[in-house]
């Protein structure tokens, strides 16, 4: 099964992509993971991708693009993938889609998390993540056992830099400029669904997965 997750930032597409992973035994491939652990580590990638990603703007198209083609060639994307936050712009869907045709393969669902602004400036200033595993909370409704410590690993947490409010709202607007306009994109070739991101987790997914089973 290969899937897309579209959404704004906040919309639960990681948290959802994880459980996915889980359910169908197929690889989630996060450009932002990839692109926060090269920063992390302070590769080539990681000093090129930096201040974009600080700004709450997208990093180019041709860095990420490079970055897809390579990982979903990996025999582990045979059974599938699940892709969180990419596409993010009609350039790389194009990219995608060509990459994916010239393997013969094609996407199965598109899916859009729906959730309106308001919601997401609370999720992501309240977000605090796991700076060994890459577990997630929430200081209201996932809040770790003990603070600042994440329950899965006793790694600590911490808040990504690109949570405050003032780049938490850019990114909201580059969403809406650069990404949104996908919605159609993916509607046009027929395989988007729209699910509501408001609810539980548990809600969502299986939202989700009454979409794409
Ligand atoms: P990326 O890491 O992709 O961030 P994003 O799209 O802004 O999305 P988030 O990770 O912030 O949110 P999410 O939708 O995954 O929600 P989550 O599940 O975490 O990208 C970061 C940056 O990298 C970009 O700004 C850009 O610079 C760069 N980048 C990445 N990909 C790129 C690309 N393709 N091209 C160019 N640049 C790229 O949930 C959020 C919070 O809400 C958590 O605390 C969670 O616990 C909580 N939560 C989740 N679901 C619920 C629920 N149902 N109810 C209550 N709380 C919930």
């Amino acid at each position: 099964m290969r899937l897309i997750l579209l959404g704004p930032p906040g919309a639960g597409k990681g948290t959802q992509a994880k459980l996915l992973k889980e359910k169908f035994k197929i690889p989630q491939i996060s450009t932002g993971d990839i692109l926060r652990n090269a920063v992390k580590n302070n590769t080539a990638l990681g000093v090129q991708a930096d201040s974009f990603m600080a700004a709450g703007q997208l990093v180019p198209d041709d860095v990420v693009i490079g970055l897809i083609k390579e990982r979903i060639k990996r025999d582990d994307c045979d059974p599938g993938f699940i892709l969180d936050g990419f596409p993010r712009t009609i350039v790389q869907a194009d990219k995608l889609s060509e990459t994916l045709e010239a393997m013969n393969l094609a996407l199965d669902r598109v899916v859009d998390l729906e959730v309106d602004p308001e919601e997401v400036i609370n999720r992501l200033t309240g977000r605090s993540t796991c700076s060994e595993c890459g577990g997630m909370f929430h200081e209201e409704s996932r809040k770790p056992k003990v603070a600042h410590v994440c329950d899965c690993c006793g790694g600590a947490l911490a808040q990504r830099q690109d949570d405050n409010k003032a780049t938490i709202l850019k990114r909201l607007d580059v969403y809406q400029e650069s990404t949104a306009p996908l919605k159609e994109f993916y509607k046009k070739q027929g395989n988007l669904g729209t699910v509501s991101a408001k609810g539980s987790v548990e809600e969502i997914f299986s939202r989700i997965c009454e979409l794409v089973t």
